[in-house]
């Protein structure tokens, strides 16, 4: 077991659900967590039932008027104590992320690092984010006298339900803009990685937060998913997660705000004049970092056929040299995957390429939820991994005749989150990236969300609505006017 704080846990050493200011257990007895390194057991998180969501919504809607009347300038000393926290932590945080998700403990590292200074900086941003004063007279025949009062109000409870693969990180991104403008948090993180992200609430706590201000709850989703994300007494729902998830997560909340990123099937799109090594470094690294188990991991890469054979070298010479292993070992580049179902869906993937004619130009070798770094080439669009998002370590290759002919098969997806273009005439970039439907595009490097300032909008099937630290600040809060008119002694 590893090394939790001690003040979340039972007297059997399980962690608790935070209701209130105060970690208490739930009614459903205890999950375990196992680490997919080895299966060994991490920890145990409660089980939480619909009563404890009453219990935990209702702490939520009734502390953020306070919490509201509090004033950015407090709001803000208690994420910046979170964060520092989180660096006092810092050790502790890392042996989890690798212990429960499996990640290297170079990108353990860096998601704790990044989430302090995420927190840090929404703090700041939030002091920035005032409202603004109008005056009627710039519209025809209005008087000056006339003066609109815009303010930013929170929009009540803010439900964040966040995904495996960044516990801290895709945490800190809903809690800390709704904190930050006086909403209340309840927090459902996904079972694998939920003790990293307990471990950071408990962050908040220590920081400051007031009781109900930041709860947090845990337990299956099939018990307590659509009773969260349908209580009247939530206001909005941040949900990252796949995109089944997110569309049956709007159908059960109806009418409330949402802020969603969904899957992606980001293309990389490679130009006859692009700079073929880097390229290829910035393709795998793309590709195969967190063995694929990134929203914005490319996910196809589409080469135009005069450089497809000497990227595809390029590429497969990169990818051989990442060896699956222990995450733990600091010579390991891909750990395991997640679970054994997500490792059987990638194998489903490749096998099916292969059936329909493509070729493995390395890889496709398995000892259960360790896969091989594997590119497929010649991969056509009957192919379901031409389409399909793996969440894994596989690459396959398409290859298109030149410009036109990528754009449009980067655009056939059913996603439009992220892609990016490899060449040399900025010209041409600029054309490629207005065309293309997504909600970023990346000239000469890798796609990626961060830095986390930056706007991530994913369109189609890949979400709705803007985060990144001033929008998600901007989504997490509505707009009240306030008119005054004056009686002046010149009227
Ligand atoms: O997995 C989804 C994350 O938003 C990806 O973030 O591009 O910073 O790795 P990243």
């Amino acid at each position: 077991m590893a090394d939790l704080m001690p003040e979340l846990l039972d007297a059997d050493g399980a962690c608790q659900l935070l209701v209130n200011g105060e970690w208490r257990g739930a009614r459903g007895g205890t999950l375990e967590a196992r680490s997919p390194i080895d299966g060994s057991l991490v920890g145990r998180t409660a089980a939480a039932d619909a009563q404890d969501v009453e219990e935990v919504v209702n702490a939520g809607a009734e502390a953020w008027p306070a919490w509201q009347e509090a004033g950015y300038s407090r709001r803000a000393d208690v994420l910046h104590a979170a964060a520092e926290c989180m660096r006092e932590e810092r050790e502790r945080l890392v042996h989890l992320l690798t212990e429960e998700i499996a990640k290297t403990r170079g990108s353990a590292e860096e998601e704790v690092d990044r989430t302090a200074d995420l927190i840090d900086y929404f703090a700041e941003e939030g002091r920035r984010f005032y409202g603004e004063i109008i005056f009627a007279d710039s519209f025809p025949g209005q008087p000056r006298t006339k003066v609109c009062q815009v303010y930013s109000e929170p929009l009540g409870a803010v439900l964040a339900i966040s995904p495996f693969n960044y516990p801290l990180n895709l945490s800190a991104s809903k809690i800390a803009p709704a904190l930050i403008t006086g909403n209340a948090v309840v927090f459902k993180p996904a079972a694998r990685g939920a003790i990293a992200a307990l471990h950071m609430c408990e962050c908040f706590r220590r920081g400051g937060a007031p009781p109900g201000v930041l709860n947090a709850i845990t337990g299956k989703a099939s018990v307590i998913g659509d009773a969260l994300c349908g209580h009247p007494k939530v206001d909005m729902v941040s949900f990252t997660g796949s995109t089944a998830v997110g569309r049956h997560i709007a159908h059960v909340a109806g009418m409330k705000a949402m802020l969603t990123e969904l899957g992606g099937k980001d293309a990389a799109l490679v130009l006859e004049d692009a700079d073929l090594d880097l390229a290829a470094e910035q393709i795998v690294k793309g590709a195969f970092s967190y063995s694929g188990q990134r929203c914005t991991a490319v996910k196809r890469v589409v080469a135009v056929e005069a450089v497809a054979d000497r990227l595809a070298a390029g590429i497969v010479e990169r990818a051989r040299r990442l060896q699956p292993g222990d995450p733990r070992q600091p010579v390991t580049a891909l750990g395991p995957l997640i679970d054994d179902r997500a490792a059987d869906f990638v194998q489903e993937l490749i096998d099916d390429a292969l059936e329909k004619g493509a070729s493995a130009l390395c890889g496709n070798r398995r000892e259960g939820r360790y896969l091989e770094a594997t590119v497929l080439d010649g991969v056509t669009e009957e192919m379901r991994v031409a389409w399909e998002e793996p969440f894994g370590p596989v690459l396959p290759m398409l290859r298109v005749a030149g410009l036109e002919e990528a754009i449009a098969l980067a655009n056939r997806s059913e996603y439009g989150l992220q892609s990016c273009v490899f060449t040399r005439d900025l010209d041409r970039a600029f054309y490629v990236g207005r065309r293309l439907d997504v909600g970023t595009v990346n000239v000469n490097g890798r796609d990626s969300r961060g830095p986390d300032h930056f706007p991530f909008v994913g369109r189609k099937a890949s979400g709705m609505g803007t985060q990144g630290v001033h929008y998600s600040i901007e989504a997490m809060t509505r707009t009240k006017s306030i008119v005054l008119n004056l009686r002046l002694p010149q009227d």
